[in-house]
Formats: C-alpha cells, sequence, structure tokens
C-alpha cells in the first residue's frame, strides 16, 4: 500500500515568540510544499529518504539523529502493536527552503503525519494535526503548534494555544531569504533568556503585541493592506527588541521598506527569511529590489493545506 500527501509551509504575518507565551499569531500557508510517500514494506525496517539524508533503522530506537526524527517516531508509533504492516518506507521531497522560517519541518511534519497515518486508518486533519505536533515536539519540545496548524488547514488563521479560526484576506507576500540557516530552538531558548533577565519589558512587549495584533486582525478583515503594513513595521520593530534580528536582516528589511506596504521577519529570525507585504501595485517592484542580491519569490496564499497527491 502507499499513500501521498503534501503540506504547505507557512509565513508568520505576526507574533511569532510572542505566541510561545500565549499571544495571539497571525500566519498565512503558501505555495510551497512538502510531498511526502509512504510505502508498507515487507522487511521490518523504518527506510526514510530524504534531501537532507537517508535512514534505515529497526523500530523501537531511541537515538536517532535530529532532523528525520520526528519522522521516524511517527513511523515507529504506528507500526508499535499492531501486525497488519511490517515495515514503512518514507519518502520525502520539499519545495520549501529548510531553516529559513518558512516551516519546513512543520509542513514534513504534516505531510509525514498524514501519509504514515494512513497507511493504518483513514484520519481527520484534526487527529493528523496533533499527531505532526507530537512528532514536531520530539525535536523542538516548546513548539507553539501554530506552524503545523497553518499547514494543516491552510490559508490565513489567527492563532493562540487554545486554538484557531480562518481569516479572509488578500495580499500578496515577497519572500526574502538571507541564507543564513537557523535553528529554531536555539534561538527561542535565547529569547527565553531575554524574558528571564527583563520579565517587566517582556511582559510589556507581549501587551504590545496582542494589542497590535486586534488591531492587524480588523485591518486584515478590512483588506486594508497598506494600513496593515504600518503594524508589520511596528512587529518588527519588537522582534529586534528581543533580540532575534541581526545586521544582515535589517539590511533586507531595509530594502523591504522601499518598496513594499512593510517588511519584518517570519519565524524564529537571526537568519532565514523575510517578508514584504505588497499587493498589485507594489509586488513586482518589491521584487526587483531584491534580484539582483538575493534568492527571492513572490509567495501566493495556499488554502487547500494538508492534501493528497
Ligand atoms: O522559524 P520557524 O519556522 O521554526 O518558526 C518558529 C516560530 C516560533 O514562534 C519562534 C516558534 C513556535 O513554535 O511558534
Amino acid at each position: 500500500m502507499i499513500t501521498r500527501f503534501s503540506a504547505p509551509g507557512k509565513v508568520i504575518l505576526f507574533g511569532e515568540h510572542f505566541v510561545i507565551y500565549g499571544v495571539k499569531a497571525i500566519l498565512c500557508a503558501i505555495n510551497k510544499r512538502v510531498f511526502v510517500t509512504a510505502e508498507s514494506i515487507q522487511e521490518e525496517k523504518i527506510i526514510i529518504k530524504s534531501e537532507i539524508g537517508d535512514l534505515k533503522l529497526d523500530k523501537g530506537v531511541l537515538d536517532v539523529d535530529l532532523p528525520l526524527k520526528p519522522i521516524y517516531f511517527l513511523a515507529d508509533k504506528m507500526l508499535h502493536g499492531q501486525s497488519k504492516i511490517k515495515g514503512i518506507k518514507v519518502t520525502i521531497r520539499s519545495e520549501i527552503p529548510i531553516g529559513a522560517g518558512l516551516g519546513s519541518s512543520s509542513a514534513c511534519c504534516v505531510a509525514a503525519a498524514g501519509a504514515i497515518s494512513g497507511l493504518f486508518s483513514i484520519k481527520s486533519k484534526k487527529e493528523i494535526l496533533a499527531l505532526a505536533i507530537e512528532a514536531e515536539k520530539t525535536i523542538f519540545k516548546d513548539t507553539s503548534g501554530a506552524d503545523c496548524t497553518v499547514s494543516t488547514f491552510g490559508g490565513i488563521i489567527e492563532y493562540d494555544k487554545t486554538g484557531f479560526s480562518k481569516i479572509e484576506s488578500n495580499f500578496q507576500l515577497v519572500i526574502s531569504n538571507s541564507n543564513v540557516k537557523h535553528s529554531t530552538e536555539k534561538i527561542v531558548g535565547r529569547v527565553q533568556e531575554f524574558k528571564k533577565e527583563n520579565e517587566k519589558e517582556f511582559s510589556d512587549f507581549c501587551a504590545l503585541e496582542s494589542d497590535l495584533i486586534s488591531d492587524a486582525l480588523e485591518l486584515l478583515k478590512k483588506n486594508d493592506i497598506k494600513k496593515l503594513g504600518s503594524l508589520v513595521v511596528q512587529n518588527q520593530k519588537l522582534l529586534e527588541k528581543i533580540g532575534v534580528s541581526n545586521d544582515t536582516l535589517q539590511k533586507m528589511i531595509e530594502i523591504g521598506d522601499r518598496s513594499s506596504y512593510g517588511s519584518k521577519i517570519t519565524g524564529a529570525g537571526d537568519g532565514g527569511c523575510i517578508y514584504s507585504l505588497t499587493d498589485e501595485t507594489n509586488a513586482s517592484k518589491t521584487l526587483d529590489e531584491f534580484k539582483s542580491n538575493y534568492e527571492c519569490f513572490l509567495a501566493e496564499i495556499d488554502l487547500k493545506g494538508l492534501d493528497v497527491f
């Protein structure tokens, strides 16, 4: 038996880092995907093939290499306590740059949760999301779950740890890559340190972010992209204050701010990508500003989320 599932990457429009501490975030799924094929095999093994490495292991192994650990976890969990399927081969192909704040790891967890669990029984998106978050926690225990949620359900969502709802809006995003890979766990740890040393300041920032997101939700619903841009700029400033930007990213933000309505980091920061908020009037001009020096593209909103292929 073979199952094939794909899931999209994402941009965090507002609220990364603060979402871990209970503030709302706004995210958008984008038209770059991870494709996962799962196959039941006769050999009693878990085999994973991907662009970032291959793996062939017995069931029940505890110390699995980090990047592929969530996928191994999913296969091992599903094989446990049943006799119908002996082994699983998983093949992963991705269009999403790795370690770039575009949710490649979460999309991989979501598509793999869909494909691997699909070998055993049909599951709802909600059940697949729960599996994906459990898998992601094997490499990043503090995940807010926001990335996996938007990847599963697609579209634009407002999210906090208690749940999510969809938002209708329309805009274009120019995404530019610093090509500096980041480790989400490391940067989240750094923010934790900042919070420990600056409790009052951090709590003020959370309150500011929360207000900013309430305003952003109103503007998104009215589709006032121009005014929304000024909130993007404000959110970027807050990220700078908690120390997740750097000189390379600042330079890119300046370039983005020339023609777009506002630019900010997406994801953990200290590397990875920034996005610039645009519409049809300034998208190609913004893209032109980046083209000669950075890997960049115009992203569309993905409305499907997790899907079969
Ligand atoms: O950089 P990414 O794609 O791993 O995004 C991380 C977003 C954080 O808010 C920093 C962490 C989280 O789990 O929400």
